[in-house]
């Protein structure tokens, strides 16, 4: 059985892709850009970047499973020839020196070190040219102070509506994984829902620490 499915998560994490396009109308205008979506995981962002942008998008992760979902929906919107997506760590990639237009990510720097990540970030990108990022605003205030070290600086923001990942994501994914338990009794012991239970838990517990919003930094001439 396949709980997300099951769960409709697809349409939970879709809630979020109208905040991406506002996010996304903060840039100056890009010409056919080449765009990195570092972190795509099922890519329902990375998709949407491609229908922003005109140009490509190449999106990274580590988690195979997640990149083989979104070759599926590559496939299945005839955005093959626009969409790559690459099994490759930010840390280990391959390309060269300012290779990419607009660097994107969602929910992804947090889990890494900056002292690391934006280094990289700023290697891949041109100069000049912005790298988006959707976190809370606890972690962007965190680094915020270190951008200057790694030749960025902050443009713009778009902030989420308060508490949206509680009530857009979370409480909505705690209802429907009720009901589902309801329905479904002893099968519905699964790592994927303890790992979901997990993530409702985190945000529940302190909703504040889950406002987010897409931070717009830019790499130096
Ligand atoms: C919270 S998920 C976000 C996925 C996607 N950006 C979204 O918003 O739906 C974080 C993603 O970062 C990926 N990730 C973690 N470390 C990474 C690394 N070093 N390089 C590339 N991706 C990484 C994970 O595999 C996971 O898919």
């Amino acid at each position: 059985m396949d709980i997300d499915q099951e769960l409709n998560v697809d349409e939970l994490r879709g809630r979020c892709l109208e905040h991406s396009r506002r996010a996304y109308r903060l840039l100056p205008p890009l010409d056919q850009p080449r765009i990195l979506d570092i972190g795509c995981g099922q890519g329902q962002q990375t998709m949407e970047l491609a229908r922003l942008c005109g140009g490509e998008v190449v999106g990274i992760d580590i988690d195979q499973a997640a990149l083989s979902r979104l070759r599926q929906q590559i496939d299945q919107a005839g955005l093959g020839d626009r969409i790559n997506a690459i099994h490759v760590s930010l840390f280990d990639n391959g390309f060269d020196d300012n290779s990419f237009d607009l660097l994107w990510e969602e929910g992804v720097l947090h889990l890494l070190d900056e002292s690391r990540s934006l280094p990289e970030c700023r290697r891949l990108l041109k100069p000049v040219e912005y790298l988006v990022m959707h976190e809370s605003i606890v972690w962007f205030e965190s680094i915020r102070e270190k951008l200057p070290e790694s030749d960025f600086e902050f443009v713009d923001q778009y902030m989420l509506p308060k508490h949206f990942w509680w009530t857009d994501y979370g409480a909505p994914l705690e209802e429907r994984i009720r009901a589902f338990r309801e329905t479904h009794g002893d099968v519905t012991d699964s790592p994927k829902l303890t790992e979901h239970e997990n993530v409702i838990a985190t945000i529940k517990n302190d909703p504040d620490r889950t406002d987010c919003g897409f931070y717009l930094v830019r790499k130096s001439a």
